[in-house]
């Protein structure tokens, strides 16, 4: 990630670790994985196996240097999410922080349910309008990424992840220092006994704030 992008990396760890301790995940994949932000908030008594994808190889050995502790179990795959092939129905959760703005939700939605367990979770984090903006920015590989980039909005990501039997359990606006926002939410897929047990657990734990004073988006 480039400069400007440091703000943002303790808030995006920050959402990562409620997702992980509110799913407790035995197998878990992060597309988007970067140099492996959050990761960091990994328990190998709890997680078995880890998968990080990202396309950027340079990324990626900072990350295998930064998270030597996970050994084995931390898998890192260079390569494309749109094209990338996991494990069908393996993954208990998948998360996706700001990668959703680089890719074709339509196609990623799919492989992603695909990928999950069942009553396994699909968390993302993605950019609301507002806040400085990144073409303003000094550093020129910072506005570059304003070209790749396009701002999502939270119901088409729920209406895909609806039409993939994935239902939107929580959802949070997330406001930076910087200005900026993130939508957070939480999408799972149906169990074969419809809403679990874990599914109730879940919802219960998610109450807590992601942060204090920080509003739920209304439906
Ligand atoms: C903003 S960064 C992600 C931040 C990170 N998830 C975090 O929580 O700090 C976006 C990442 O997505 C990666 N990326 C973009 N398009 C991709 C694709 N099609 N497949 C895999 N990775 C991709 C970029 O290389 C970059 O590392």
């Amino acid at each position: 990630m480039g400069p400007g992008a440091l703000d943002e990396l303790a808030p995006l760890s920050t959402i990562f670790a409620k997702v992980y301790a509110a799913r407790r995940p035995r197998r878990l994949a992060v597309l988007g994985v970067a140099t492996g932000n959050g990761l960091e908030h990994v328990d190998l008594h709890l997680t078995g196996r880890i998968v990080g994808l990202d396309l950027n190889l340079s990324y990626l050995a900072v990350a295998r240097q930064r998270l030597r502790r996970l050994g084995a179990a931390l898998e890192l795959h260079c390569s494309d999410v749109e094209r990338a092939q996991l494990d069908a129905g393996r993954f208990d959760l998948v998360h996706a922080a700001l990668l959703l703005e680089y890719v074709d939700v339509r196609v990623l939605m799919p492989r992603v349910a695909s990928w999950l367990a069942p009553e396994g979770a699909f968390t993302v984090v993605l950019q609301l309008p507002g806040g400085p903006a990144v073409e303003d920015s000094r550093y020129p590989s910072v506005r570059a990424l304003a070209q790749a980039t396009r701002l999502v909005p939270p119901g088409e990501v729920r209406n895909l992840a609806t039409q993939e039997g994935l239902v939107e359990r929580r959802a949070f606006v997330v406001p930076l220092p910087t200005g900026r926002r993130y939508f957070a939410a939480l999408y799972e897929k149906a169990g074969p006994a419809g809403d679990s047990e874990i599914a109730r657990a879940v919802a219960r734990a998610c109450r807590v704030p992601l942060a204090k004073g920080e509003p739920e988006v209304p439906r």
